[in-house]
């Protein structure tokens, strides 16, 4: 939910994102039927923003914590065994190193390197440069339907609505919370119906 409402944030104040997402949708599922979980192999666009949302914006600054096992050496620094290590997300996700302008939304960033139509984006990030799921023993084990959960609800979201920033607003505040890393405000925006009222059966009167 929170990688759901801070992707819509940031497509709010990239149009073009926005545009470019929903085009996928109408190519691949088009509007005369809800988008299924089967569609998602197909949905790359869709996929790559989410894990540029998750860069950014992961829920928790860290990951539990871990022990070190024995003592390693790890990027030159000498980890002795029984340390706690704190991974930090947010430091992974932004790290300049790594990352072309880190603090820029930039979905294309995933597709880069991919040729064709035949590859599949996924949310795993086995090279830990940031964490979705984390990985090894302790990883996630709920990568599937995590996946799924988000991957859809973003889908239906933006396939089922036209969304706009309400009183003509045109910028959401991108600000985290004090206390956690949720959005300050809630997101407000406004949602109107883009497919045939059939499919939207739960909201007739
Ligand atoms: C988008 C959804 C989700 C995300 C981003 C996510 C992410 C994570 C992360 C980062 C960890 C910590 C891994 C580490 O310490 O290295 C974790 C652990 C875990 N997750 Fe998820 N998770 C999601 C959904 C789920 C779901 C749906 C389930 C269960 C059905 C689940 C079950 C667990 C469990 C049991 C652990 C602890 C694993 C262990 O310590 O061995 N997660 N998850």
């Amino acid at each position: 939910m929170n990688n759901v409402e801070w992707t819509i944030a940031e497509m709010l104040n990239n149009p073009e994102i926005l545009e470019k997402a929903t085009n996928e949708l109408d190519m691949v599922v088009g509007k005369d039927r809800l988008v299924q979980e089967s569609d998602i192999p197909q949905l790359n666009y869709i996929k790559a923003c989410s894990r540029e949302s998750f860069r950014l914006h992961p829920t928790n600054a860290f990951l539990p914590p871990h022990v070190a096992r024995k003592d390693t050496t790890l990027a030159g620094y000498f980890v002795p065994k029984g340390s706690q290590i704190l991974v930090g997300r947010l430091g992974l996700g932004r790290n300049p190193n790594i990352w072309d302008e880190p603090n820029v939304f930039k979905p294309e960033r995933h597709l880069a390197g991919h040729v064709g139509n035949s590859f599949d984006v996924t949310l795993m990030e086995p090279e830990m440069r940031f964490i979705i799921f984390s990985t090894g023993r302790r990883g996630c084990p709920g990568t599937k339907i995590g996946t799924s959960m988000t991957i859809m609800l973003l889908a239906r979201l933006l396939q089922g609505f036209e969304w706009t920033l309400p009183n003509g607003a045109s910028q959401v505040k991108l600000v985290p919370a004090d206390s956690n890393l949720f959005m300050a405000k809630p997101l407000l925006a406004c949602a109107k119906p883009r497919l045939a009222p059939t499919l939207y059966s739960k909201i007739q009167v």
